[in-house]
Order: C-alpha cells, then sequence, then structure tokens
C-alpha cells in the first residue's frame, strides 16, 4: 500500500511539472501577445495617425516591451524544448540548438527597446523608432518562430 502510495504521489508530480513547463509556454506567448498589443496597438497607430500622439501611453508601451525583452530571457528553459501550446505559433528547436545566436536576438531585441524608451519623444521620433522595434521582432521570429496553423 505504501509503495503504490510512493508510486502516485511520484507520477502526480511528474504531471505537475508538465503542467509547469505548459505554463512557462503559455506565459511567454501572453507575452508575445502583449508585444504585439503595445507595438502594433498603440505604437504603430499613432504612426499611422490612428491615435493621437501620447507620451504617456508610449512610455507605457515602451515600458512593457523592456519589461519582456528582460523576462524572455528566462522563458525558453531546456525543458521547453518542442512543447506546443495547440496555438497558432510554436518555438522552434532551433532555439535550443543555437542557443547563443537566440539569446543575442534578445539582447539586441532588449537594446533597441530600452534605447526606444529614452529617445522617444514626439511622433517624428516615434515615426523614426517603430520600424526599428519591428525589425527585432521580425528578425527573431524568421528563424526562432514556427508557423503551425
Ligand atoms: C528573440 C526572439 C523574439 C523576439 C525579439 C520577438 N519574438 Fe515574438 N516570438 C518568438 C518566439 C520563439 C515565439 C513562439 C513562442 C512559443 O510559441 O512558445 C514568438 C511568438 C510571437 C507571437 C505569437 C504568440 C501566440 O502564441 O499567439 C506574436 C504575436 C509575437 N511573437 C509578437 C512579437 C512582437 C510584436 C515582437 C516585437 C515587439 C516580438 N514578438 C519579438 C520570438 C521572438
Amino acid at each position: 500500500m505504501k509503495r503504490i502510495f510512493v508510486t502516485m504521489a511520484a507520477v502526480l508530480l511528474g504531471a505537475g511539472a508538465v503542467f509547469a513547463q505548459q505554463d512557462i509556454v503559455n506565459q511567454r506567448q501572453t507575452e508575445m501577445k502583449n508585444n504585439a498589443k503595445n507595438l502594433g496597438g498603440v505604437l504603430v497607430a499613432m504612426v499611422k495617425g490612428e491615435k493621437p500622439y501620447d507620451q504617456a501611453a508610449v512610455d507605457a508601451a515602451l515600458g512593457v516591451l523592456v519589461a519582456n525583452a528582460k523576462v524572455l530571457s528566462t522563458q525558453f528553459p531546456d525543458s521547453t524544448k518542442g512543447l506546443r501550446s495547440g496555438d497558432k505559433y510554436s518555438a522552434s528547436p532551433k532555439i535550443w540548438e543555437n542557443r547563443a545566436d537566440f539569446e543575442s536576438h534578445l539582447a539586441s531585441f532588449a537594446k533597441v527597446v530600452n534605447e526606444a524608451k529614452a529617445s522617444v519623444k514626439d511622433l517624428d521620433t516615434l515615426k523614426a523608432t517603430v520600424p526599428l522595434i519591428g525589425k527585432q521582432c521580425a528578425n527573431c521570429h524568421e528563424t526562432y518562430r514556427l508557423k503551425d496553423g
């Protein structure tokens, strides 16, 4: 009886670990969606004139990108290689095969959004900066994001 109990506990613990890994995948996908919301829904919308320029909203959106750039560096642990969420996109195994290159993409993204946060002060500087940010997203996705759908 005791033995069965121990085995059960081990199985449950194992299942818990898988859930935890899946949580990390879900979290990074939420952060990516927030990246898109803040870049597209706020910054690009202002560049296109769909929304009026608003410094507080710019600072808040760039703040989200800065925070995400930082936290994303911890959200691709080895244990999540090959995990998918059934979402439209997933992380390519190349992330874990070319770890140093992936890290340099993340570092470059962090640098660009930190510089943007310090330098964007009006619509003109926003217009000059938004394409630089978009390029960071696209460069990384080209190699490290898979389209499932
Ligand atoms: C350093 C690499 C990297 C950078 C920089 C990056 N992404 Fe991603 N992005 C990924 C990877 C990898 C995935 C897939 C993650 C997964 O599914 O586990 C992804 C997924 C996404 C998704 C799909 C989320 C979902 O599951 O529906 C969106 C949207 C997205 N990124 C937007 C952005 C935007 C916008 C930027 C720039 C502001 C950005 N990303 C910057 C690597 C990056």
